[in-house]
């Protein structure tokens, strides 16, 4: 069969774990995605930065390297401009596009869809929220033929890092958000964490996907942990709970039968039996409540660049094997069909 050609965009933290992982395992992917899978290109900001790659490979031009014969654009940059034109650009030339950035994804995920769609695109996500955990893709499939009627957890992995140090051994916050940094787990900026912005760019997502609607970060009321103190916690022990910055996506029933739907993000008391105070470190644990399914529990690694490289590697396999098969990945539906609850943005 043909090669799929890739472009990988960005070499850090998650970007070089996709870049080792492909090498590593070149013989597998190609079985499973039923053609091998080459990389074509790396494109980083500083080239001379990167020794460890291959020189033929790297370029700081990602968007010549998307504009070159590739047939699937990896994303691992992070933010919104540039990389929206070279995603939506190698969309409308039919190019599938795997991204783990959940800051573009949530307030652009309806032109990236659109653009996908009027090509016959994949964009695939998996990675951008919850690292290693698959969640959107069973989301999107495996409950299709159910009605999710909330989803709510801890998806950032740098707050629950700090909470869980700070409940644990009172550790001081400053210090343990450059530890959660040099781990891999924060933001670039690490005030999209600790403010509550990446959490409430996933909670965005999340709802968009659950409930059919078009959510983005803005609907999301928002409150980060920046407020909480070591007394905080420590009155919370005493009352046998633990803190924990909860995403909460709710449809919503009205008194007139009316739907819409709501989300939101802020420090949450929990009881300490409760199976959410248990997730500790960068992890994530997401509860689904679906009509049919009942109460559905996902858990895993949150953050970091192997997790992350997981999501991203299997959403690679999935849209390869989608152009040797000639197939496509699921749709997003192209009208929106519940309303979104405005909230009060404190
Ligand atoms: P890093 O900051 O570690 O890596 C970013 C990479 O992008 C670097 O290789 C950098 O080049 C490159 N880059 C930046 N600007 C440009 C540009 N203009 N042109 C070409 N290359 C550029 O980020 P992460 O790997 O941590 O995150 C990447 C994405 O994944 C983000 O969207 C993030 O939100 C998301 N994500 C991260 C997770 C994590 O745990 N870290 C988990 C889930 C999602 P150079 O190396 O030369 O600086
Ligand atoms: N900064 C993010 C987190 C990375 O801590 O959860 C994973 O999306």
């Amino acid at each position: 069969g043909r090669t799929v050609r890739v472009a990988l965009l960005g070499c850090g933290t998650v970007g070089r774990e996709v870049a080792r992982l492909l090498t590593e395992q070149a013989d597998e992917l190609a079985a499973r995605a039923g053609a091998p899978v080459e990389l074509a290109g790396i494109a980083v900001r500083r080239p001379d930065k990167h020794p460890e790659l291959p020189r033929h490979l790297l370029t700081a031009d990602a968007g010549a390297l998307v504009e070159s014969d590739v047939d699937v654009v990896v994303e691992l940059i992070g933010g919104i401009e540039p990389v929206r034109g070279w995603l939506l650009s190698a969309l409308r030339k039919g190019k599938s596009v795997v991204t783990a950035n959940k800051a573009l994804l949530a307030e652009y995920s309806a032109e990236l869809s659109e653009a996908a769609d009027a090509a016959g695109a994949d964009l695939y996500f998996e990675a951008a929220v919850a690292g290693a955990i698959p969640l959107l893709r069973p989301l999107r499939e495996s409950l299709a033929g159910d009605r999710i009627t909330k989803v709510m957890g801890i998806v950032n992995g740098t707050t629950n890092y700090i909470l869980s140090a700070m409940d644990s051994t009172g550790a001081n916050y400053a210090e343990t958000l450059e530890e959660a940094s040099r781990l891999g787990y924060a933001e670039a900026d690490p005030t999209a964490d600790v403010d509550g912005y990446d959490a409430a760019s996933k909670a965005a997502i999340l709802a968009s996907l659950a409930f059919h609607s078009r959510v983005t970060a803005s609907d999301v009321h928002r409150e980060g942990i920046a407020g909480v103190s070591s007394f905080d916690i420590a009155a919370a022990k005493a009352l046998g709970r633990t803190v924990k910055l909860l995403a909460i996506c709710e449809r919503v029933t009205a008194d007139d039968g009316t739907e819409s739907v709501s989300a939101r993000v802020h420090p949450v008391m929990i009881p300490r039996s409760h199976p959410l105070a248990a997730v500790g470190g960068a992890f994530n644990a997401v509860f689904v409540e679906a009509d049919a399914a009942g109460e559905l529990m996902f858990y895993g690694q949150g953050a970091g660049g192997a997790p992350t490289a997981s999501a991203v590697l299997g959403d690679l396999v999935a849209v390869a094997r989608n152009r040797v098969l000639g197939g496509r990945g699921p749709r997003e539906s192209a009208h929106a069909a519940l309303p979104v609850r405005p909230h009060l943005q404190t």
